[in-house]
């Protein structure tokens, strides 16, 4: 038989298990087992039908109002356990990767450039610029290429007008240091250049690093020092160079330096033309015309000079073989340097 005193304690009972729930299972669990269809409690309350007339009424009262002060406690629990859950940080999980950060980096032309300069700043040369928008006396005439020179055609100018023109090659920097420094000088001039020619060894803008020492005993056998170390400092130690006869009216004698072919050592590839060698630059010891145009006296002074396509020593380097790619901008060639 139901009495107040085991409807008491069977709210107690429920009470304290709604408490202890630690998740919306175990709620549910306690009011499955006091509320549900088959619960004690609904049992209870489906019973009074056959509780003596005197006892229903008091016992309905009570077991009624159990109900509701479980239901309101369930309500409770539920909206409690809601907030704990809100509480927690929420998706965080301190177990993943960090996002990676987007980092931009140097242009592979820039890493090279800056690369040759720390080679050449090393063996004692400093840095020297120049306009890139150039007039013909310091691109051509004072470099011994008089107008109506055929070497002129070497190189396919952009005139702006016919005097001024786009540099097609760094070397009027050395005449602007000359003519502004006395000797002895050693310097190396990085820069933009601008000829008009475009295939996939060619860009109508490319960079170069002239160079240039002037001294008082400077021989052929300091070019070959300083561009042998330079050739290995980039290429490798097992690098080897060698020079050829060539012509540049800047210069007299004029070489032009090749550096063992770094696909295949020397052995011969496609990319050396099966000849084991890659040329690599222009060279020579300075013309005495170039000195007599900047007002050194040829007798005193001695000098050798160079000059080096960046965007070629970067294609070798990279084993990179259409020079137009530097120039397109994909993120996909850029980012792999
Ligand atoms: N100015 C030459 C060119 O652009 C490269 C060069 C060759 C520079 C020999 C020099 C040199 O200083 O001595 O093709």
């Amino acid at each position: 038989m139901v009495d107040e005193k085991s409807l008491e304690e069977l709210k107690k009972k429920a009470l304290s298990e709604i408490k202890e729930a630690e998740d919306e299972k175990g709620l549910e669990a306690a009011r499955v087992k006091f509320l549900g269809r088959k619960g004690e409690l609904t049992r209870i309350l489906k019973s009074i039908a056959q509780l003596p007339p005197e006892l229903k009424p008091v016992i309905g009262r009570l077991a009624n109002q159990i109900k509701k002060e479980l239901e309101a406690a369930l309500k409770e629990a539920q909206q409690e356990l809601k907030k704990k859950k809100e509480s927690r940080l929420p998706g965080v999980d301190l177990t993943l990767p960090g996002r990676p950060y987007p980092l931009g980096k140097l242009h592979p032309i820039t890493q090279v450039m800056t690369e040759l300069c720390e080679i050449f700043l090393r063996m004692g040369f400093s840095i020297a610029t120049g306009p890139e928008v150039e007039l013909d006396y310091y691109n051509f005439e004072a470099l011994n290429i008089p107008p109506d020179h055929p070497a002129r055609d070497m190189q396919a100018t952009f005139y702006l007008t016919d005097k001024v023109l786009l540099r097609t090659h760094t070397s009027p920097i050395q005449i602007r240091t000359m003519e502004r420094e006395k000797p002895p000088l050693r310097i190396i001039a990085p820069g933009k250049v601008y000829r008009c020619d475009s295939d996939v060894t060619h860009t109508p803008m490319f960079h170069q690093i002239e160079g240039l020492m002037v001294d008082r005993d400077v021989s052929f056998a300091d070019l070959k020092g300083v561009l042998s170390v330079f050739a290995r400092e980039i290429f490798g130690e097992e690098t080897r160079v060698r020079f050829r006869p060539s012509y540049f009216p800047f210069t007299e004698p004029s070489v032009e330096m090749d550096i063992s072919c770094v696909i295949c050592g020397g052995e011969g590839c496609r990319v050396c033309g099966q000849t084991g060698w890659l040329e690599i630059l222009g060279a020579g010891m300075v013309h005495p015309n170039v000195f007599r145009a900047v007002g050194y006296d040829p007798e005193q002074w001695v000098g050798f000079a160079f000059g080096l396509g960046v965007e070629r020593i970067t294609m070798l380097k990279f084993g990179i073989d259409d020079i137009r790619l530097f120039y397109e901008n994909h993120l996909r060639f850029l980012e792999q340097f």
